[in-house]
């Protein structure tokens, strides 16, 4: 049910932030494969003596790769435990004091009280609140703000510059949590954040001969953020989302789904890069034009990349999935073209889960 009064307005997603081994090769990995652009930095150079960050930037995507610079700390810890993997989900708002009142008041635990940074630039304030796993929301306040990302930072100037591949704003971001804990964090989202459930597909609807989860999306006052919550189902054989938690030690992000306006181009300048994605049978275009009518894309191109297609009432869309980007198999990407649909490629589910039993045997985690 929308409520009229949006308690916590979100403007878009500020930024990803990752907890990794190594930020440098990390960030360079994003930049050459993905074509993100390098934005800000901070590090030794910058005063820092704990970590390094280095931000990059791609459409309106914002991911920000930090590592540990010496011994034990949280960084490092986080790293340890969980391998590559998404710390910070960071919010852009207008009030991050107000949105940090508003959620914890209604049962967030608070992460980091209303703080002010500042420098030449201006000032943002940032505020934060925990969620599933380990990972947290930042609500970043930077109205009062010019430079490159935030206080701290600065500008990274780079004179290795990569083609674009397309991507241009986070569409959803899937968290995948532990078995019987989806309703605990569809009710968190629901009841501290304001945020509306758009759809569930429970295990008939997302299972295969072998394998099952469950999934509830959730979504803001303005449908600017879309937040899919899975947890694992129990099946013949283990599923994804039991392989995640195996691997990433406790609850975490999932994928981040990025848009394109050109799937087909993106995907292939991707490939090109040496991208992998999840193989789709051939049999699957065999009966696509069958299932979701006619498209302005041609199947054989389709076909030749391995980009899945779904339609709902309102149009269709186009998605494919990455294989795991980190070492585990936790950590994936999914490109997606959206025209018209807004739903979430439920056609695809049986296909796609397959696909993905294929990489779980191989690496026996089936
Ligand atoms: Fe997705």
């Amino acid at each position: 049910m929308k409520d009229n009064f949006d308690f916590l307005p979100i403007l878009g997603t500020d930024y990803i932030e990752f907890y990794v081994g190594n930020s440098k090769q990390a960030a360079y990995f994003y930049q050459t494969a993905f074509g993100f652009q390098p934005l800000a930095y901070a590090g030794l150079e910058t005063g820092l003596m704990d970590r390094s960050s280095y931000v990059l930037q791609q459409g309106k995507i914002r991911l920000v790769f930090t590592s540990a610079l010496q011994g034990e700390n949280e960084i490092s810890r986080h790293a340890m435990e969980h391998g590559d993997g998404v710390k910070v989900i960071a919010l852009w708002v207008d009030d991050a004091t107000k949105s940090w009142v508003e959620t914890t008041k209604r049962g967030a635990e608070s992460y980091m009280a209303p703080t002010a940074t500042n420098d030449e630039f201006g000032e943002v304030i940032t505020s934060g609140i925990r969620i599933y796993g380990e990972t947290v929301h930042l609500f970043i306040e930077r109205k009062n703000y010019n430079g490159a990302f935030l206080p701290g930072f600065k500008a990274w100037e780079s004179d290795y510059i990569t083609q674009p591949t397309g991507l241009k704003y986070v569409d959803h971001m899937v968290g995948n949590v532990g078995w019987g804990e989806m309703n605990k964090w569809v009710d968190f989202y629901a009841n501290v954040m304001g945020f509306n459930q758009l759809v569930s597909f429970d295990d008939k609807d997302i299972s295969t001969e072998y394998t099952a989860l469950m999934s509830k999306v959730m979504t803001n006052g303005n449908d600017r953020i879309k937040f899919p919550i899975n947890e694992p189902a129990a099946g013949k054989k283990k599923s994804q989302v039991e392989e995640y938690l195996d691997f990433y030690g406790t609850s975490g992000v999932q994928h981040i789904a990025m848009e394109t306006d050109n799937i087909i181009k993106t995907v292939g300048e991707l490939r090109n890069r040496g991208i992998e994605f999840l193989e789709v049978p051939d049999q699957y275009y065999d009966i696509v034009e069958e299932r979701v009518g006619s498209i302005d894309e041609k199947i054989d191109n389709l076909k030749k990349f391995g980009i899945l297609v779904d339609r709902d009432d309102e149009g269709y869309l186009l998605q494919i999935f990455t294989k795991p980007l980190v070492d585990r198999p936790t950590l994936f990407f999914e490109i997606i073209q959206r025209k018209g649909a807004k739903s979430f490629g439920k056609g695809n589910f049986k296909a796609l889960f397959e696909a993905i039993e294929l990489e779980q045997s191989k690496r026996g985690t089936l």
